[in-house]
This record gives C-alpha cells, structure tokens and sequence, in this order.
C-alpha cells in the first residue's frame, strides 16, 4: 500500500495532496515544502481557522492551474502541534490522514515528508503505521444495501521527500509492523464460528509455508498423549477440537531462543461458571493473545531478523457449557503432573496457558518467555484501557518490554509479583486453585502461571484491557486493536544481547 513517489506534489494528479504543517510559537504555521500553499494557510490562519495544532487540519480544492499550487484535487494540511516530534505523534497524523482521506473517498493520496529538525526515519515509520492502522476497516459482513458498505477504501499512498535514501527501510518496517497488527484485527473481528481452533492452524501452516518456518499442530489426540490436562479440560464442553500450534523461526543455533505463547480462547462464554449476557458477544476477542504472537511472527518472518530464533505457541480452544463440561470442583492433572482444583470455570485462560508454557519451556527450552492473553477482568479495573499490564520474575526482559511499548505506542504498566499472593491458590484437596479470592485478581492469575514457569526468565501482558476498546487514537478504529504485535516486532527489532 505504502511507497516512495518519483513524482513531486507539483506534479501529482491523484486525489490528495497532504502537507503536515507546525504550529509555530508565534506567527503563521506553514508547511516548509511549498510557498502558495503557505499563502493560503497564512490567509486561513488569519481567520483563526489553523493554526497548526495536533490533529487540526485543513482541506481545500484548488482551482486548476494556480500558479505553484499544486493540481490534485484535493489538499490537506495537517497540524502536528509545538511539542515534541516523536514517532506517536507521526502515528497520529498518519492516522488523521488516513480517517480524512477515506471520509473524502480519496483513495490515492501523496503525504509530502516535511523537513523538520527531527530523526527522520521515526517519522517515515511513524507515518507508515498512522496511515496502514488508521486506515483500516472490517466490511467483510457488509451486503451492498448497507451504506457504510460501499465507503472508498484507501489503496495507494504514496510519501514524497525530496532525498528518501536511507528511508525506504523505515517505510518498509513501519508498514509491515502495521500490516500485521491488522492481520491480527481481521482475526479477531471475526464471529467465533468463523475463528475457530482449526482456523488458528491453518492460518499458522500458511505462514509457515510462505515464509520458511516451521509450523506442527497438536491435535486431540497427540495433547491427550502427552499429558496437556488444561485445555483438554477447557475444551470437555465444547463441540470444536482444540488444537495446539506451534510455529518455529529459526535463526542460527547461536542466536537465542524466545518462546511466545499466546492465549487462543476463540470464545469464552464462561463455562459452567457462566458469564452474563450482557456484553457476552465481545467474548469473541479471548484469542486476542494468539492473533498477537502469530502476527509479531508475521511481521519478524516478513522483516527477515536475525537477531532472535523464535518460537510461538497458540493453545485454542473454546470453552462452553455443554454436556461434558468442566463443572466447579473437577481436579485436573496440567501438563508436567500439577494438580489443579478448578474452582471456577471461567478462569480459564490460565488452565490453557499452564500448558502451553510448561509444554514450551521443557520442550524448547528458551531462553526467555513472553506470554499474552486477554486474562483478567480485574486489569481493566486497575488500568482501564490505556496500558497493558506487565507481571514478571525478571527485570531486565521488563526495561526491555517498556521500551518496545513506549515505542510502539502500546505503554505497559508492572504489577507486583510477591510470593504472598501465591497462598490465595491454595487448595485443600489438589495442589492449587485455579482462582483466588477477589482481590489482585490480575496478579494471582499471574502467580498461578508463575507456578508452571522454573527459572526462566518470563513475562506476561494481560492485554485484557488494551487488546479492544483501547484509548482512543486516530489510528486506532473501534473494535480490536491488534495490541502487542508491534510490540514484540519492536522487542525482536531492538534484541541485542
Ligand atoms: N477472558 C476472561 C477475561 C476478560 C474479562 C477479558 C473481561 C476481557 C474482558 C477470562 O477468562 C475470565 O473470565 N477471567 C475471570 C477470572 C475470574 C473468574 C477469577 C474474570 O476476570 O472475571
Ligand atoms: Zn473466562
Ligand atoms: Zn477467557
């Protein structure tokens, strides 16, 4: 979709022209590449109309033929505010270009590259992911009588800079990071009869043939074999099988290995222990996690990185009440032999996790963990929908998570890990709990995984809160946000030893 225009902007012909413009301390904001288009933001500056700030802008149609003025049909000065010029602030107005674009039905457009006193290739790649994430719609269920059905769709943007040398890679990454952030939108906008287990393996053996990996999935039988009691358990009251998929990228022996395990529920209605109604339909998106991990494998694969051999594993499944469910009170045997008194059957996630990540660690052998999954409610209620929540045994792998989501625009905040909140897991007839009281719900969901982790080094982002409904940016459309894929593209990106 993104790419590097031979063509100035006098030149150009397409339907937008974009110029993105400072807001100056005092006097006329203006867009630094073009001194009629200045003209006309100095006379609509004098109206009190622009002056530059963040996300305001000004769309006008000039008349073919005015000297220097460029010919589009259209053009867009977008402000980008006094503060400092950071990537998030490139993601928003690539963003803001890319939601004005398509309510103007253009579906070409050229975004002139300002020559600001900045690091230029953050801004290229913060443009690249403003304008892929801000222009993404789902309209696969939308027949042709539904308005909204027929609205353009952006299809082309192009960015001019005068001297792009050095700068294609930046567009490349940030388009590919973005990219797959909404592969992983796609998936979970699915209804869950369309995103099922088997949808989750088959989508991992295409990756894997198309980008050399290697992808095995385990299917019922071969989880029974070997012992993954949890989500066998999660899946009893299901009609759908559960399967397990693992995808390896391997790098050189040398390098060292990360395993991603992501929380694949592609719809939790509770179990036996069922959830109310209201709000019931969202709980298509408990595979948020496994989208994650299969897209930042997407985006690494596609990059070609080097610095990390990667495994990612998916554990999925559904979890419904029907006849041979999991009831309150089951004792089940996770994978390595722990016994576990499942208290409540919508604790779930945990169940399916414990296996995986016991599974991954003995059989893999990583160097180090990052599990993701949509696993509390109670994250919600302590961060609300701005920042992930980060619990983990080391520090050093968490220095490195914030900076890849203070990067990504994906903050997280740590929540404590103390060994206290593990005496909440106990149980009176099996080893633990799959739940504890009320209170820290996040945290002794964490402590339950802890208990299936060793010594490796591990963190795990309950994106409960931040994987739909997250803050509000002109990037970010309603409805899933494809959280932590750039995320761990960046943590892979940035690995040095
Ligand atoms: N998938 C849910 C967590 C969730 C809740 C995600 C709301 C997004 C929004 C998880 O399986 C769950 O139901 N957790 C329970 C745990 C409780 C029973 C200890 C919860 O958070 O209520
Ligand atoms: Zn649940
Ligand atoms: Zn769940």
């Amino acid at each position: 979709m993104l790419q590097f225009s031979k063509v100035g902007p006098e030149a150009y012909v397409g339907d937008l022209v974009v110029y993105l413009a400072r807001q100056p301390g005092k006097g006329t904001p203006r867009c630094t590449n073009n001194g009629a288009v200045d003209g006309v933001i100095r006379r609509v500056h004098a109206l009190g109309d622009f002056s530059g700030k963040e996300g305001e802008h000004l769309l006008f149609y000039p008349e073919k033929g005015r000297q220097g003025i460029p010919s589009a049909k259209r053009i867009l000065v977008v402000g980008l505010g006094k503060d400092g010029l950071n990537r998030e602030l490139f993601r928003k107005a690539g963003g803001t270009i890319a939601s004005l674009a398509m309510k103007s039905k253009v579906q070409e457009l050229l975004l002139v590259v300002p020559d600001l006193a900045c690091d230029m290739a953050e801004m290229v790649e913060g443009l690249a992911e403003g304008l892929v994430l801000g222009a993404y719609r789902f309209k696969k269920y939308k027949t042709k009588n539904d308005p909204d059905a027929s609205g353009e769709m952006l299809n082309q943007a192009a960015l001019y800079a005068v001297d792009h040398k050095g700068l294609d890679k930046a567009l490349k990454l940030g388009e590919i990071g973005a990219q797959a952030a909404c592969q992983a939108r796609d998936m979970a906008n699915e209804p869950a009869s369309h995103w099922t287990p088997a949808h989750f393996s088959k989508y991992g053996r295409q990756l894997a043939a198309a980008h050399g990996m290697t992808c095995t999935v385990l299917d019922h039988a071969r989880l029974k074999k070997l012992g993954l009691g949890g989500i066998l358990a999660v899946n009893q009251g299901s009609a759908c099988p559960p399967e397990m998929v693992i995808l390896e990228y391997a790098v050189k022996p040398s390098a060292p290995t990360l395993l991603l395990v992501g929380k694949g529920l592609t719809f939790d209605s509770g179990g036996i222990s069922l959830k109310p109604s209201a709000g019931m339909e969202e709980m298509k998106y408990d595979m948020c996690g496994g989208a994650a991990v299969l897209c930042a494998m997407q985006a690494v694969a596609q990059a070609k990185l080097k610095g990390l051999n990667l495994v990612a594993i998916v554990p999925a499944t559904e979890n419904l009440p029907g006849p041979a469910a999991l009831k309150p009170g089951d004792v089940i045997t996770q994978y390595g032999g722990k016994t576990v008194e499942v208290v409540n059957t919508d604790a779930e996630g945990r169940l399916i996790l414990a296996d995986a990540l016991a599974y991954g660690i003995k059989r893999y052998k990583p160097d180090m963990v990052i599990d993701v999954a949509t696993l509390t409610g109670a994250v919600i209620i302590g961060l609300g929908h701005h920042r992930t929540g980060l619990l983990s045994n080391n520090d050093d792998l968490c220095d490195r998570l914030f900076a890849a989501g203070d990067r990504s625009g994906e903050p997280l905040w740590r929540l404590p890990l103390d060994p206290e909140y593990t005496k909440q897991l106990k149980s009176e007839i099996a080893d633990f709990k799959n739940v504890g009281k009320k209170d820290g719900g996040t945290i002794t969901a964490a402590a339950f995984l802890k208990e299936f982790i060793g010594e490796t080094p591990w963190a795990h982002l309950d994106i409960a809160g931040t994987a739909w409904d997250f803050t509000e940016k002109s990037y970010i459309p309603k409805g899933p946000s494809g959280i932590a894929v750039r995320t761990l593209f960046d943590f892979v990106r940035n690995w040095k030893g």
